[in-house]
């Protein structure tokens, strides 16, 4: 990417189909509609099976510019996992459970900072911040000797790629992420350098909503014109129920068109030369969403609450290039970052809450998906292969 601007990767066909879409009035169709049990936003069965799911695959626990230098740290509860994280001399990340071998205490308490040694402050055993290793316990000779060949730290499996740190959180054979991501997500991701951006605003914000809900509202292209009416808001800048939606087997991402691309064609112009005016929100299975703005990266992961199925937390990153950084883009940025919490707090987040409010008084009930959210419709398609082996009857969903 050499330039600021439209950094957004197009396939070749997707401007020409948008634009079809936009004289149709239409919107990429899934096969059927879909019927999903409002138990799967709040009961703790579907909760748990969900929860192991996404411990089985890679997931994003931090950005590199975390840990800038070996020995940095952070410290971090993923999905009830309390987790250290560490930069390793050789730039690789070690993932270990926050978790003494004597009874379990954490071994940091900090939320970040940078050591060579971790040491629990319950009896004094210490380990290196090098690989985990145990290092000293105290009154070892009376205690008994204990053996270092199997009392390190206990790591997960994690590996850095596109300036993130994904860490599988299960001992399961782990995978590559470059596989796990497929070659068109991962491709997607490249040009955006986030091994070289700094993270910019770095919210996290606490929700009474299923987190599948608030990822449903992310890849909703219905709703703008409803929910966002005001002047100048987002229903005035995106062109309702318009979207292309391309699957990228587990992921996928979603096309849509800003009202200025309306325009034009309105106004007899062509528009095949207007990609900027094409926003897109990739989706990275189970919990990220990348929404690719014109300057900057906003990457939203969503966490499911482990006590509770009805809540969940989002972490907001954006993340911008170094290099691109500039007094003018960080307003820009910052703007965008109000655009986005004002709509999410004020709408979004209100109305994902109320549904959620229903699911819990009517957990024997369903919710529709029409075939024209086809976005909307893929997470769930997803999780009904992977958690239910696509097994249809009670408590899954359905089609028709
Ligand atoms: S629990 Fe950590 S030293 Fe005892
Ligand atoms: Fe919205």
């Amino acid at each position: 990417m050499t330039q600021a601007t439209s950094a957004v990767a197009l396939d070749g066909d997707v401007v020409d189909r948008l634009i079809q879409l936009i004289r149709d009035n239409g919107t990429d169709l899934a096969e059927s509609a879909l019927t999903v049990p409002t138990a799967h936003f709040v009961s703790r069965e579907r909760a748990e099976a969900e929860i192991t799911l996404m411990r089985s695959l890679p997931l994003i626990v931090g950005h590199v510019s975390d840990i800038p230098d070996p020995g940095s740290f952070f410290t971090r509860t993923i999905l009830g996992i309390p987790l250290l994280v560490v930069r390793q001399k050789d730039g690789s990340v070690g993932v270990f459970r926050n978790m003494c071998r004597h009874r379990g205490g954490h071994v940091e308490p900090a939320e970040k900072g940078r050591k060579p040694i971790f040491m629990c402050q319950y009896h004094g055993w210490s380990y290196a911040a090098e690989g985990g290793a145990l290092k000293g316990v105290p009154y070892e000779e009376t205690g008994g000797k204990v053996d270092r060949r199997c009392n390190s730290l206990i790591a997960f499996p994690a590996e850095v790629r596109h300036g993130l740190i994904f860490a599988t959180l299960s001992d399961i054979e782990p995978r590559t992420v470059a596989a796990y991501l497929g070659p068109e997500i991962d491709s997607q991701i490249l040009p955006w350098q986030l091994e070289e951006s700094v993270v910019f605003i770095d919210e996290t914000i606490e929700l009474d909503i299923n987190w599948k809900l608030v990822v449903d509202g992310t890849i909703d292209s219905l709703h703008a014109q409803f929910l966002h009416p005001k002047p100048g808001g987002v229903g005035s800048r995106t062109v309702n129920h318009c979207a292309v939606f391309k699957e990228f087997g587990r992921h996928g991402k979603m096309f849509m068109a800003r009202a200025k691309l309306k325009k034009l064609l309105d106004a007899g112009e062509d528009g095949s030369a207007s990609s900027k005016y094409i926003g897109t929100v990739m989706q990275i299975f189970p919990n990220n969403v990348f929404v690719e703005a014109p300057e900057h990266v906003e990457l939203w992961s969503v966490w499911p609450n482990v006590d509770d199925p009805t809540k969940c937390s989002v972490r907001f990153r954006f993340l911008v290039r170094a290099d691109i950084l500039s007094p003018e883009l960080e307003a820009r940025v910052r703007k965008s970052w109000e655009i986005l919490r004002e709509a999410g707090m004020e709408e979004d987040f209100p109305m994902e809450a109320s549904i959620q409010r229903n699911a819990v008084s009517w957990p024997e009930g369903s919710y529709h998906y029409g075939r024209n959210e086809k976005p909307a419709q893929h997470l769930h398609r997803q999780l009904h292969k992977e958690i239910d082996g696509a097994r249809t009857g009670p408590g899954t969903i359905s089609f028709s």
